[in-house]
């Protein structure tokens, strides 16, 4: 879960979409990074190119680990971090060096109330990169489900999960679970400002993860290739992939 307070640094505070802007120094990169130590790198060791997408990728410190974690021992990684908030992905963007910026790039982004604007950016990436594909191999969302939830209700998230579905063979999802809301409501109450706009109109509650386990298996013909771990924060992280043939409308 979320912590109320690690240290006299870090307040998290109320921030609507989990835009915390000093996120990584409570929750380093490493946390996540431990659980892909099975076979998750060697079974992509074929892509060439491998495209991957990070959705909520706050200021890219994860996105930059997985970026090196995937590229080692090979050169064709690309990969694309997306943040609904300007300010995180201008730090994002800054922290990368030259030789990086062809292969590791951020965008400025609602992946889920600018579809159109989505669209066309993960089109043209996948255009640009001469992959001639219509889907990333890889897309990861890591602790932004409750988020996206949070501010969009069920539908929300349902259309998050659709659309990862719809643009990545592999959705590499870390979901939080119903504690973590009630942390993140509390949060809010304390800090006096008007609760999350679709916190009481939620259906999904207790059942959050196996309702995300289901969205993906019933409703996009996915499958569980491999639930990868526990993260630090005792959040799984889950490895969910298309059925060979299934090939999404976006
Ligand atoms: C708690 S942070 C997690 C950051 C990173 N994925 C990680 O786990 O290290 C959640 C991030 O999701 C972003 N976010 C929330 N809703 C989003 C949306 N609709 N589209 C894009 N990013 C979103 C927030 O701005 C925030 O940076």
């Amino acid at each position: 879960m979320e912590p109320e307070k690690k240290n006299d640094e870090f307040e998290p505070g109320a921030a609507q979409f989990g835009n915390f802007i000093t996120y990584y120094k409570f929750n380093p990169p490493e946390n996540r990074l431990a659980v892909f130590e099975g076979n998750f790198c060697e079974y992509f060791s074929s892509h060439q190119p491998l495209l991957c997408l990070d959705v909520g990728c706050n200021t890219g410190d994860l996105t930059k680990g997985l970026y090196e974690m995937l590229s080692s021992g090979r050169s064709a990684v690309r990969m694309m971090g997306v943040d609904l908030d300007a300010q995180l992905v201008e730090r994002a963007n800054e922290a990368i060096s030259n030789e990086l910026e062809s292969k590791l790039q951020f965008h400025t982004l609602d992946f889920v109330a600018k579809a159109e604007e989505r669209n066309q950016l993960l089109s043209r990436y996948l255009e640009t990169h001469q992959s001639g594909r219509k889907r990333f191999d890889i897309a990861f969302c890591f602790s932004t489900t409750m988020w996206v939830h949070l501010n969009h209700g069920d539908a929300g998230l349902e259309s998050l999960l659709a659309s990862l579905a719809a643009w990545a063979d592999n959705v590499v999802i870390e979901p939080q679970p119903w504690k973590c809301y009630r942390n993140a409501t509390r949060r809010r109450r304390r800090a006096n400002l008007p609760p999350f706009p679709s916190f009481g109109l939620l259906v999904h509650r207790e059942n959050v993860v196996a309702h995300i386990k289901e969205v993906f298996c019933n409703g996009m013909d996915m499958e569980l290739q491999e639930h990868l771990g526990q993260s630090e924060w005792q959040r799984p992280v889950l490895w969910y992939r298309h059925k060979p043939t299934t090939n999404l409308a976006i």
